[in-house]
């Protein structure tokens, strides 16, 4: 037994200090713990003391672990995971009552999980949702550090991390103009006169982007690349106020409908049926809750599936080709 520490240290310092070291600063701490500046250096004060060695040191402006530090960096590490699993055994065993879910979704993905969330908290009143919206390199992060209990994503991630994923929804691409546009209302228009128009795009790194610009280089073409902008709202915005058209996912437009000012056209070649998925890391060990809703949110895609040919009837049509040609694995490979 680490008598010494265990007398002179406490798990508050530990967390204090963990958090200095992972944002790299006293202040960012502070904040996210809702401390006081003072309160946070008082802290590790102490728990210097208790080490007997200095933990950080001025580089510049910055503050950085010393060799000390770093040690005792990796022992919260395991800690605060061995904790966090013992509170997920504790919340198991007190049933589906109580406890947390956490999430980490990409950006277009924020239009479908307060949905499921919304629901899966009727059921389930007492759990306390967390869900937080960024964009691919910052969900793969969370994935590294395990952050979340779940994540959704585009395109689970192949390369970076090792994952379990789960298909559970539809997500289809399609070509949006204002309203007044004069391709409104054609048919079968071609990609090419598509690619003519002035277009917005999202970011580097969006999954829409990429398949967007796939898309049109399968057939040669190059989008008229007027605006780049990181949010679908801003599209939207962009799309309606005539800045050109975009290529965006339905879910975007499932508040005002395929009836609001941003008119769906009819292109060959979309929507372009991408999925969702629920990702976590390989090997990680859920929690009831986060099982729970793993399971909800498979068994909700239907309702999610209706309410978007209710919204846009042009789906079915896609929907029910795609189902006599190549009928749907109910849970999706592990990737
Ligand atoms: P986004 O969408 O990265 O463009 O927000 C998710 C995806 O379709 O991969």
């Amino acid at each position: 037994m680490p008598d010494y520490l265990i007398r002179h240290a406490t798990l508050r310092q530990l967390q204090v200090f963990e958090a200095i070291v992972r944002l790299g600063s006293f202040t960012r701490a502070a904040e996210e713990l809702f401390l006081t500046q003072p309160t946070v250096s008082m802290q590790i004060r102490k728990l210097a003391d208790a080490i007997g060695l200095p933990l950080f040191e001025h580089v510049g402006r910055n503050v950085e672990p010393t060799e000390a530090g770093l040690e005792l960096y990796e022992t919260c590490k395991l800690m605060f995971e061995s904790l966090a699993n013992l509170e997920m055994k504790v919340s198991d065993l007190k049933g589906l009552k109580r406890g947390r879910l956490s999430m980490g979704v990409i950006t277009t993905a924020q239009y479908l999980a307060p949905e499921i969330l919304g629901e899966f908290s009727k059921l389930y009143t007492g759990i306390d949702l967390k869900l937080k919206v960024t964009n691919r390199e910052s969900i793969i992060e969370r994935m590294h550090a395990n952050e979340d209990d779940l994540y959704i994503m585009g395109q689970a991630p192949q390369d970076e991390l090792e994952v379990e994923s789960y298909e559970f929804a539809p997500n289809p691409l399609v070509v949006m103009a204002p309203r007044n546009h004069p391709l409104v209302g054609k048919k079968k228009i071609p990609l090419a006169a598509i690619a003519e128009q002035p277009f917005i795009i999202r970011e580097p790194g969006s999954g829409t982007r990429d398949v967007t610009l796939r898309t049109l280089d399968a057939k040669g073409l190059r989008p008229n690349i007027r605006m780049e902008l990181g949010s679908n709202e801003a599209i939207k915005h962009g799309i309606a106020a005539g800045l050109g058209l975009s290529v965006m996912s339905l879910h975007t437009v499932m508040l005002e409908g395929a009836g609001g000012p941003v008119a769906i056209l009819d292109v060959q070649g979309f929507p372009i049926m991408r999925k969702w998925f629920i990702v976590h890391p390989k090997g990680k060990e859920l929690s009831l809750v986060a099982r729970t809703f793993l399971e909800f949110a498979i068994a909700h895609e239907p309702k999610i599936r209706k309410r978007m040919q209710t919204m846009w009837p042009a789906l079915r049509l896609v929907l029910d080709n795609k189902k006599k040609t190549a009928p749907r694995k109910k849970r999706a490979a592990k990737k």
